[in-house]
């Protein structure tokens, strides 16, 4: 199999997996709390009233965050299924059943948040998806992502059996285990190449590890340059 026909199939698998989940997925505890106090830190980084992006936007559950800043927010996701769960919060000016990978705004938005979904996306559209945001927001503005990062066993382990299976992966790539249909663990030296790459500027960088320290998120707080 050719790896574009298979990074069809996985993204295909990641859709389907979270449209399945949709109606359960704010019911997992959810061991790691970055997130939310970085989402109200981008919400303030914008002007009063302003708007932010949230993409993927899954359930919108960090759309109350950012309501109690006074802040609008826009979601956008891949899974119609998620979305139809974040429409019933009633929050969002807007939502749209759009890829990371096919956003196309320009300066529409004061900031923006992507939230535990860069795992997601292949090396491949790393760039593509750090341009469409980056475009997606003005000038000044601020784009928050997280990156997740698991030990190197669980990669080496996962290259080995999917290159054992014939199937075109790099290193990085996990499919087994609670990935949502695929997984893509760059490692942070690589996330802050494409930042840089992008013309993102890391304001703030975090790391946190999940309850067992064989993952965790790691933040990075940036901006668009200008203004
Ligand atoms: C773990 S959930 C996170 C959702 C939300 N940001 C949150 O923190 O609760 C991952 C979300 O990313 C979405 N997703 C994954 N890859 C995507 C892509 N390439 N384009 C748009 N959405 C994507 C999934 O459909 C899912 O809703």
């Amino acid at each position: 199999m050719d790896r574009a026909t298979w990074l069809a199939e996985r993204r295909a698998a990641t859709i389907a997996e979270y449209d399945a989940e949709a109606a359960e997925y704010e019911a997992h505890l959810y061991p790691v709390t970055l997130q939310a106090g970085f989402v109200e830190r981008v919400a303030l980084l914008c002007p009063p009233g302003g708007t932010v992006l949230d993409a993927p936007c899954g359930t919108g559950r960090y759309f109350a965050v950012l309501a109690s800043t006074g802040r609008r927010v826009v979601g956008i996701d891949q899974s119609a299924g998620m979305l139809a769960e974040a429409a019933r919060k009633g929050i969002a000016a807007s939502l749209a059943v759009v890829g990371l990978q096919e956003m196309a705004f320009a300066a529409d938005f004061d900031g923006s948040v992507t939230i535990d979904a860069m795992e997601n996306v292949p090396p491949e559209d790393w760039p593509t998806v750090l341009a469409n945001l980056r475009r997606a927001v003005r000038p000044g503005g601020p784009v928050y992502l997280t990156v997740e990062e698991v030990v190197d066993a669980i990669v080496e382990r996962a290259f080995a059996e999917l290159s054992a299976a014939g199937l075109p992966a790099v290193r990085g790539e996990v499919i087994e285990g609670d990935v949502a249909g695929y997984h893509f663990y760059p490692g942070r030296e690589r996330v802050l190449g494409w930042l840089a790459a992008a013309g993102l500027d890391v304001l703030d960088e975090a790391y946190e590890a999940g309850p067992n320290g064989e993952w965790g998120y790691r933040h990075f707080l940036t901006r668009v340059p200008g203004a």
